[in-house]
């Protein structure tokens, strides 16, 4: 392989392809997770987890930080290192659950309040006179550097330099209030269970998938096929009836279609495709839920809603959103080859029951390791790590409809087919790895 001058990045990502060694070395890897996972906002959890004071979630923030959401007595949701400040023990050690007055350190016993802030040491007095000071930070579990939701999503991030959440976010926002106005309510909350799915490949896949428009006729063919020649048994109200049958054949569209749905980027990495449609764009709406969302925001409101119709959402480099389908998922690298997703499930607020089943059975049918799409990806993501180790072409391309992508103030424009989404993200990892962003540097 091609040998790469430490942090010359510019060696590693051109306007149209990449040095393979970005999915194959660790080195890469270990500043990946501190430069992109360390400095972006980074999708910990939904408000909704956490109902109640001194309910708690725990995650890692990249590969190995761990961190604790928890709901504070005053309503807040904290976001705090879960790390103890006597001998570094993690406080905290299941996924999610409930403490009652105060955390508690299994070590020696140190308790926390829950925002932190360091509540009682025993045996105290064996401090006296030591110069050890408790109200210094540093024997607290500390907050990261920020923490900010919108609309109940909660988001942290170690870095103290980003710009704050909501610009972060930039014109991606619209797409949260789409998920959320979806709800007659205009709120969403976390339902369903979560299914966690590993990949033993290269985190970076699966946010290049999500927009990869040329990919789903050729994976997904067997499926689509299987699922059409069913259907087509079905007497024809029989179809209608099952979802399913809304669900699985989108992925088998054309080329032009595809085409169609167009791909938008925005600075810092995220994109989505779609707006005016999308593959779930036919899904048919349960007259219950129409009625429920006429009598919220009336009619025209309501089919403005409907009618911005998304299919992946990229936050990057942690979150992907389902505006349509009320479904997220969660990106927790764990290796340069390994990395875990989390599916999560949210019941639109006001909405009839059979919203929520379409979600889980979305999930379900796309996103579960026993689901009949997301393990067709992970074949092939399995296959392009393999073939990366591969010393004969150093890159991987992506030209497609390079030259053509409209570049607005605020966004940049482009066909559904091309790679604008890849040029979307490699600018934002090659501005993270530089640390463009720190110094506030605009590279475009
Ligand atoms: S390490 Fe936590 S109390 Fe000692
Ligand atoms: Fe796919």
């Amino acid at each position: 392989m091609q040998k790469i001058p430490d942090r010359n990045f510019d060696a590693l990502v051109k306007p149209t392809k990449l040095h393979r060694s970005l999915y194959t070395d660790p080195d890469i890897f270990e500043l990946e997770m501190s430069r992109i996972w360390g400095q972006a906002w980074i999708y910990i959890g939904h408000e909704s987890q956490v109902p109640n004071a001194g309910d708690y979630f725990t995650t890692n923030i990249n590969h190995a930080v761990p961190v604790v959401m928890i709901r504070d007595k005053d309503d807040s949701v904290r976001v705090l290192h879960n790390r103890c400040g006597h001998k570094g023990a993690k406080v905290v050690d299941k996924q999610s659950g409930t403490v009652r007055g105060a955390l508690r350190c299994a070590y020696h016993g140190w308790s926390y309040r829950f925002d932190g802030s360091l509540l009682k040491i025993p045996n105290e007095h064996g401090y006296q006179d030591t110069g050890f000071d408790a109200s210094e930070p540093c024997y607290s579990m500390q907050p990261l550097a920020q923490v900010s939701s919108y609309r109940g999503f909660v988001f942290a991030t170690l870095s103290d330099e980003i710009p704050d959440l909501v610009t972060w976010m930039g014109g991606a926002i619209t797409c949260f209030d789409n998920l959320c106005d979806r709800a007659p309510e205009g709120e969403v909350e976390v339902a369903g269970g979560v299914l966690r799915y590993e990949h033993d490949c290269n985190w970076k896949f699966i946010l290049e998938n999500l927009n990869d428009t040329m990919h789903p006729m050729v994976v997904h063919e067997s499926v689509v096929k299987a699922a059409e020649s069913y259907i087509a048994t079905l007497p024809p109200e029989a179809a209608k009836q099952r979802r399913e049958a809304e669900i699985i054949p989108p992925f088998g569209a054309s080329y032009e279609n595809f085409e169609n749905t167009g791909i938008t980027g925005f600075d810092y990495g995220h994109h989505y495709d779609g707006g005016k449609t999308s593959i779930h764009a036919d899904y048919s709406v349960d007259p219950d839920y129409h009625e429920a969302m006429v009598a919220a925001y009336g009619e025209t409101r309501t089919r403005e809603i409907y009618a911005f119709n998304t299919h992946n959402v990229l936050y990057y480099p942690s979150l992907t959103i389902k505006c349509a389908v009320q479904n997220i998922r969660v990106i927790r690298p764990i290796s340069v080859d390994r990395f875990v997703v989390e599916s999560w499930s949210f019941r639109l607020k006001g909405a009839p029951d059979t919203m929520l089943q379409r979600t889980v059975l979305y999930s379900r049918l796309i996103n579960s390791a026993m689901g009949m799409v997301g393990p067709d990806d992970l074949e092939v993501y399995r296959r392009t790590q393999k073939g990366l180790h591969s010393p004969v072409n150093d890159w991987v391309e992506f030209h497609r409809q390079y030259g053509k992508d409209r570049i607005l103030p605020d966004r940049i424009e482009g066909g559904g087919t091309s790679d604008l989404d890849m040029r979307t993200q490699y600018r934002a990892w090659k501005a993270y790895m530089e640390q463009s962003y720190q110094r506030g540097v605009d590279y475009a």
